[in-house]
């Protein structure tokens, strides 16, 4: 099935599929230098938490590969001022920083090894495109946990995009979607259209129709109507940071769908790498909301569709932990209480994660679906 490709380490630099032209166009776009990067990821070029994180990653690669410094004492002077350029650009997706945080552990231990600039140069390189494989294959194994618990048959619904394009894998709500199909699970994909980004009618829509997984768009509006219908088996979303008690951020609109759901009996899962919990924050009240333009509101793909008047632009909400069902990660699934079964899950350990697909000791991993 077809997975596209948001971003790519390459010999002439990182190569990105320009994500603001789908799906009239495919474009790539290569960039040599880390500010451009970090301008990439500001203007969307790439979104998504966990391919935000890639490309942090990348960028990081960049700047020390590029690097004018000729001794490694310039490039340790360097080194921070390439992971600030990176890190503001978007405040919400926690990927972002916690792929900062890991390239410049990595950096910490060359440097302590005393290693020489080229070993340095080669081995970030190296790192962050282990970072890229990761995802991939955390991916996988957040679609294998989830995909138990979509319907045999019926409409699911999501919200954004966090498809391949947003993620470097296969996505995870959306890879939770395409495992369950390529089980034979006969979904049926109901995707609002995600004002005002219109993330779920251009790269949603164009994902799952490039993959062969039908769907039906419809506008944010509809939401409800189509929930209370009894027509909708599941709502599965990714989510951009996870508070210690499971409250989670995501695309602005998720929260009423969120609440549209409990109303409605329809059970709101989310799907996210270990990557995107943030358990420094006790809840979501301590989620950064990053306000984006005015003019992506006033606006749609340059036109302007209202006068010129004030225009808000939250780019995320907060759903709270009790409208969500069960959070799947790669290393299992958690459900309420969220505190403890987060904890476990970011505790245990990798070697029993994405790989097999399947939980070590399924009681550490948190509650299964029976
Ligand atoms: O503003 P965006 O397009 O970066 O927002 C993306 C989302 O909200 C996704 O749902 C989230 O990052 C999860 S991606 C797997």
């Amino acid at each position: 099935m077809y997975v596209a490709q948001p971003i790519e380490w390459t010999d002439h630099g990182v190569v990105m599929l320009d994500q603001r032209r789908l799906p009239a166009e495919e474009i790539t776009r290569t960039y040599t230098d880390y500010r451009e990067v970090a301008k990439a990821v500001r203007e969307m070029v790439i979104r998504g938490a966990p391919a935000i994180g890639v490309a942090a990653a990348m960028g990081v690669a960049l700047g020390v590969q590029k690097s004018p410094a000729t001794t490694v004492e310039a490039l340790t002077k360097e080194f921070p001022e390439i992971c600030d350029t990176l890190a503001k650009t978007r405040p919400t997706a926690v990927d972002l920083f916690w792929a900062l945080e890991r390239m410049r552990r990595r950096f910490d231990e060359l440097l302590r090894s005393n290693a020489d600039l080229n070993t340095i140069r080669q081995a970030i390189i190296a790192e962050a495109r282990e970072v890229h494989l990761e995802k991939k294959a955390t991916d996988e194994a957040i679609g294998h946990f989830g995909a138990e618990f979509m319907p045999k048959e019926g409409q699911v619904m999501t919200q954004c995009n966090a498809g391949a394009l947003a993620t470097a894998g296969i996505g995870t709500a959306l890879g939770v979607i395409r495992v369950a199909f390529e089980q034979g699970r006969k979904l049926h994909v109901l995707v609002p259209e995600t004002r005002p980004y219109l993330q779920g009618a251009r790269l949603t829509a164009w994902e799952l129709h490039r993959g062969g997984i039908p769907l039906t768009l419809i506008t944010d509006n509809m939401v409800g109507h189509f929930l209370k219908s009894g027509k909708v088996a599941a709502i599965v979303t990714g989510a951009d940071r996870i508070a210690a008690n499971g409250d989670a951020a995501n695309k602005i609109g998720t929260y009423q769908i969120a609440v549209l759901a409990k109303e409605n009996n329809v059970p709101f899962y989310i799907a996210a790498p270990i990557s995107t919990l943030d358990l420094s924050i006790p809840d979501g009240e301590h989620i950064p909301i990053e306000e984006r333009s005015a003019e992506e509101v006033t606006h749609i793909q340059g036109v302007r569709i209202a006068p010129d008047v004030p225009a808000a632009h939250p780019a995320f909400d907060v759903t709270p932990n009790r409208y969500i069902r069960a959070i799947f990660t790669e290393r299992g699934v958690a459900e309420a209480p969220y505190t403890e079964s987060l904890r476990r899950l970011a505790a245990s350990s990798v070697e029993r994660s994405a790989i097999s697909g399947q939980p070590e000791d399924p009681e550490r991993a948190g509650p299964r679906k029976p």
